[in-house]
């Protein structure tokens, strides 16, 4: 089918719009190759990218030491299964132990399937602890506005209906606790509950952080039953918001952790990473996947950690991340449209008064070349290679102030003001 370079992009739409499952609105806009922060289009032209494929590729496209590993590691060895040893994946668990504060690592291939294991050895130390004697049940307790994935177990954890309903009856035993209220939380939590469920920056719900009061309780009670505390990292963990993982800007440490999306740099990669004390629930035989972990996404995942540590990457995201967000408090001082900015270190999200002006911002960004999203309908929602620096902020202040100038109404007062770094917020 494919001539030459390839399929152009009005070809390739009528092609997919016959051949594909019609699950995703795709841009109009055909990405053939990237470097750096910038991908490039079938007709070269240029896009900064701050989304990074929804949080994946931390090093941005072309990095030396991704291309190196993947040359490296495709000459050696690709795939074994899991009936083998191979060397990746004990050095790699060695990095993410380290890094987590956790005790030990399964591999698996997406975000979705290492929730899925979570889930499931929150359930097998459950049951564990029952056969020990202990009086605790089955239950979930997950968060509104959550996302944890598209498979089972994670949808029914997920609290968006439309993600869950068309697929009823998901799996049973979850309860949804309302965002950051500490009482609610109280109140549906007892010896029934076999885990918390949280992320410590919720993603597609809109880049919320948990409150400190929050996250000390959900550990709180959780270790008063034995149940386990499960911090969903895919989205905000591998450094994105200056430290390795969110939880770790709360001082506490969780039972079991997910990672995926940046883990392998593009390479699909996800684990879960947890105490001892909930690993003595799964034996040989209880739990595994053909191709997670493979060689070459641990090779992959390899060499991403240790260029994010030898370019000094953590502290670069806490530097663009915090110039980033105060640009954004500048513009928000101006455009009454923008009524909250938030996030961490380069997780950042600008949230509009209105679900259309989301739509068109991202449109017209991308317009510009720029390449954002918007979720939870009225955020944008910013996710950039962790490798940014601050004049593809600058580039991308400007075009929001040109859209927001153009499409949302500004009050004179606020257009008449000085702007200060920094400055407040108006909701
Ligand atoms: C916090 C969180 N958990 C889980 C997932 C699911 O990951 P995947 O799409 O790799 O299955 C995502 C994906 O966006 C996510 O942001």
């Amino acid at each position: 089918m494919a001539e030459e370079a390839g399929l152009k992009l009005e070809q390739i739409r009528a092609a997919e719009s016959r051949l594909l499952l019609q699950t995703y609105e795709r841009n109009p806009v055909l990405f053939v190759s990237g470097q750096g922060v910038h991908l490039v289009d079938e007709n070269g032209t240029k896009y900064l990218d701050l989304l990074s494929g929804i949080g994946v590729n931390a090093l941005g496209y072309g990095h030396p030491a991704i291309e190196a590993a993947i040359a490296k590691q495709s000459r050696a060895l690709i795939h074994t299964s899991n009936l083998f040893y191979h060397e990746g994946q004990a050095e790699l668990a060695l990095l993410l132990t380290e890094r987590t504060g956790l005790d030990r690592v399964f591999f698996a291939n997406t975000g979705t399937e290492a929730w899925e294991g979570a889930l499931k050895l929150a359930r097998a130390h459950a049951g564990l602890l029952r056969s020990e004697g202990k009086d605790i049940g089955t239950k979930f307790l997950a968060l509104e506005h959550s996302f944890h994935g598209r498979t089972f177990g994670s949808v029914a954890t997920t609290h968006k209906a439309k993600y869950r309903e068309p697929f009823a009856p998901v799996m049973p035993g979850v309860e949804f606790v309302r965002f950051n209220d500490v009482a609610d939380l109280r109140a549906k939590f007892s010896n029934e509950v076999c885990a918390i469920l949280v992320e410590s920056i919720q993603g597609e719900g809109g880049i919320r952080p948990l409150s400190q009061e929050f996250f000390g309780e959900a550990r709180a009670l959780a270790s008063s039953t034995g149940a386990l505390l499960i911090v969903d990292e895919i989205q905000a963990g591998m450094g994105r918001t200056g430290k390795w993982f969110g939880y770790q800007h709360y001082g506490l440490l969780p039972d079991v952790t997910t990672v995926a999306k940046p883990l392998a740099g593009g390479i699909p990669l996800g684990a879960f990473v947890c105490t001892e004390e909930a690993a003595r629930a799964i034996h040989a035989g209880m739990h595994g996947t053909t191709f997670g972990g493979g060689p070459l996404a641990c090779a992959v995942a390899i060499a991403v950690i240790d260029t994010i540590e030898k370019e000094g990457l953590l502290a670069h995201a806490t530097e663009v991340g915090g110039y980033f967000q105060d640009r954004l408090r500048e513009l928000a001082a101006r455009h009454e449209a923008i009524v909250d900015i938030r996030g961490k270190g380069l997780m950042v999200a600008a949230e509009l008064d209105s679900a259309e002006l989301g739509k068109l911002v991202v449109a017209e960004m991308l317009k510009r070349r720029i390449v954002i999203n918007c979720t939870s309908d009225t955020v944008l929602r910013f996710l950039p290679p962790y490798i940014v620096k601050r004049e593809h902020i600058d580039t991308a202040i400007r075009a929001l102030d040109e859209i927001l100038t153009e499409h949302a109404a500004m009050p004179q007062a606020a257009a008449a003001q000085t702007h200060t770094a920094g400055g407040p917020i108006r909701g």
